[in-house]
């Protein structure tokens, strides 16, 4: 059940079984010459909308811009500093809370993200703890779910694809994508085929280093066969996941 194709009547009705709700969080930031601007948003935005079909789940919109201030040397690639995201976060939580939700299951497509929804988590904390909530945020709790870690997926990832799934524009995630959105599909050769790989500091050093924007990965390998099986998988891993946090 998606948040924004209900009414607040039906929102009321899931809040008598459950309090949790799964919010999709990502980013809009280049992903290499084949993958998506998009792909860390759109990843866990279909999963999470999957696991809402599969199961009563809430899903909620999904936060599609992200910390990604590394890939601005890049067209197109937006960011949200630290402080914002971290507002943007603590805001959400805190007007869902007034309605009675307590697990709140952040369901991540962007490593860059993980740092900055971790500190967000401990300002809502410390909100309670220093008696400075809002409303009663004594029964809220978090979770940060990274979809790629899933139970079976990296595994799964390392079998299809060995060292060429990289670690930035990864085989996986550009498979998720050719997946669940297939027209967008984008066939584009490498070079190198292995993209280099190393440490993330400003937008300029990350340009000079990773050139076509990819790190480690050689996504031409994608392939939407495999992204059906990664989804599966993850889809299977989070929902249990979720159910296990919320229950
Ligand atoms: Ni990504």
């Amino acid at each position: 059940m998606e948040l924004k194709f209900s009414t607040w009547q039906e929102v009321d009705t899931y809040l008598e079984k459950s309090g949790g709700i799964i919010i999709p969080i990502g980013s809009t930031e280049q992903h290499g010459p084949n993958g998506l601007i998009g792909t860390d948003a759109l990843c866990p935005e279909s999963l999470a909308i999957e696991i809402g079909k599969q199961t009563a789940a809430l899903i909620a919109p999904t936060i599609s811009v992200g910390m990604a201030q590394h890939h601005l040397g890049f067209a197109g690639s937006i960011t949200l500093r630290p402080s914002t995201l971290i507002l943007v976060i603590q805001d959400m939580v805190n007007s869902l809370v007034q309605h009675g939700f307590e697990s709140f299951y952040f369901l991540n497509g962007h490593g860059g993200n993980i740092s900055t929804v971790h500190a967000a988590f401990s300002e809502i904390y410390a909100q309670a703890s220093m008696g400075q909530s809002p409303t009663d945020q004594s029964k809220v709790r978090c979770k940060l779910a990274n979809w790629w870690e899933a139970k079976g997926v990296m595994k799964l990832s390392s079998d299809l694809f060995g060292d060429a799934d990289g670690s930035h524009a990864t085989c996986g995630e550009v498979s998720l994508t050719q997946y669940a959105y297939p027209h967008s599909i984008k066939n584009v050769a490498m070079d190198p085929p292995i993209a280099p790989d190393g440490p993330i500091y400003d937008a300029a050093d990350f340009r000079k280093r990773f050139p076509d924007g990819r790190m480690g990965s050689n996504p031409a390998l994608a392939n939407p066969e495999a992204g059906e099986q990664l989804f599966k998988l993850a889809v299977k891993g989070l929902a249990e996941d979720f159910h296990k946090f919320s229950a």
